[in-house]
């Protein structure tokens, strides 16, 4: 069930969200943290719809579109009737928030959705029929033939047909942990050949929205002040100073919908049916930011000095790797970075002949996880 909050309050929520991750990440920034900069208003850049914009991913739109000096001509917020009529600020503009219509999408170039799987379903076609590009963080076409999907320093190839000025179409953006997954171990996989995937994730609110973030800081302010938790609108489990498996709707074969995008994802966006996978998705009290162990078989042999040689280059990975210190990725170093960070690289002890590679892997979800791979996307439609 969701808690029904004024459109002015979300947003209110949003960026006092916003500024608590911040307060959070104070100090813990990575050594490859974005530079700020302008986005670049120009006459004849794209006309750029944003739909989900009082969202957590749908605000850190405007921070990445803002950092990476996106060009725009113009710029349009959408969300639902709810929030019609509240304002946004961008690049030293006030906006007015529309409701989404079939009509918000004519004479518009590229549209960003994150408004939630059936919004995407609903208005991604109407959107491509009028010649907008969309690129879509849902799950609603991931798995489409025909759809790309799309990580930049993957698989920029798959899209490699669409360009603005061409026939428009959709581009999906892959789940959240997915994404930052297969930053990490795809220059493994291309030095090497991976076969098999062991992962556990270890995931944040934000991952389940704006309204979660806030349920999981209410909570906490419950239990430490009052000894209890009162607040449980978004997930049905106490979440503070708790975990629980991801609540991701369950499918037949005991794997929850979270887990089973983690394999078919892969499996596409590698084009490599026969890659083995099994993922356990558990959700745990952080605000911002994802974790995941993972476990790798490989082809052929690989030893821990030149796997770290591998991902040191590798584009938007950054290595924390300190066994001495015993400092290795958090959430922390991550929230708010645009990289995915590694450590704990390590030999698996329990597969012979270096044919087994441990890694420890945290990168923001709302960021690199989604609404930065989907601008990185919308770039690639420009070159
Ligand atoms: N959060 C993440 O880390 C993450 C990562 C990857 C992918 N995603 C995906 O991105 C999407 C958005 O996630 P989120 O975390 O940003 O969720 P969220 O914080 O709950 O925001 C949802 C957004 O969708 C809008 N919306 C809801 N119903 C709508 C309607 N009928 N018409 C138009 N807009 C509507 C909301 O507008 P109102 O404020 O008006 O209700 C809000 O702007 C989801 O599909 C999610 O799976 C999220």
């Amino acid at each position: 069930m969701r808690a029904t909050t004024s459109a002015r309050a979300r947003i209110a929520n949003a960026n006092a969200l916003k500024a608590t991750t911040k307060r959070i990440a104070r100090g813990a920034r990575g050594t490859r943290g974005a530079v700020r900069v302008e986005a670049k208003r120009t006459a004849d850049g794209p006309k750029v719809v944003i739909a989900g914009i009082t969202g957590a991913v749908g605000q850190e739109f405007l921070r990445v579109l803002k950092e990476r000096d996106f060009p725009y001509s113009e710029m349009k917020m959408l969300a639902s009737a709810r929030s019609a009529g509240s304002k946004v600020d961008f690049d030293g503009e006030t906006y007015v928030v529309e409701e989404l219509t079939e009509s918000s999408f004519d004479g518009q170039d590229i549209a960003l959705f994150s408004a939630g799987g059936s919004i995407s379903k609903k208005f991604g076609p109407v959107a491509v029929e009028k010649g907008c590009f969309v690129v879509d963080n849902s799950s609603a076409f991931r798995m489409t033939d025909g759809v790309p999907l799309v990580i930049p320093e993957v698989n920029p190839e798959a899209m490699a047909h669409l360009k603005l000025g061409g026939k428009a179409g959709i581009i999906a953006n892959p789940n959240c942990s997915t994404i930052i997954a297969l930053m990490a171990v795809t220059p493994i996989h291309r030095a090497v050949g991976v076969e098999r995937i062991v992962v556990s994730t270890y995931q944040a609110a934000s991952g389940a929205g704006a309204l979660a973030m806030k349920e999981l800081e209410q909570q906490t302010r419950e239990v430490v002040n009052d000894g209890e938790c009162k607040t449980m609108e978004i997930f049905q489990w106490q979440y503070a100073f708790n975990l629980f498996s991801h609540n991701a709707p369950m499918t037949e074969n005991g794997y929850n919908e979270e887990e089973m995008k983690m394999v078919k994802e892969t499996r596409k966006i590698w084009d490599f049916k026969d890659v083995n996978i099994t993922a356990t998705c558990i959700r745990v009290p952080v605000m911002r930011a994802h974790a995941e162990s993972i476990n790798l078989t490989l082809k052929n042999p690989l030893d821990e000095v030149k796997a770290k040689e591998i991902l040191s280059s590798a584009a938007g990975v950054s290595i924390i790797d300190d066994r001495a210190a015993n400092r290795f990725p958090t959430p922390l170093d991550a929230t708010d970075n645009d990289d995915v960070y590694v450590g704990r690289i390590r030999q698996d002890i329990s597969q012979p002949n270096n044919k087994g590679l441990d890694l420890f892997v945290c990168g923001d979800q709302i960021k690199k996880g989604a609404a930065l791979n989907a601008v990185q996307c919308a770039e690639l439609l420009l070159k």
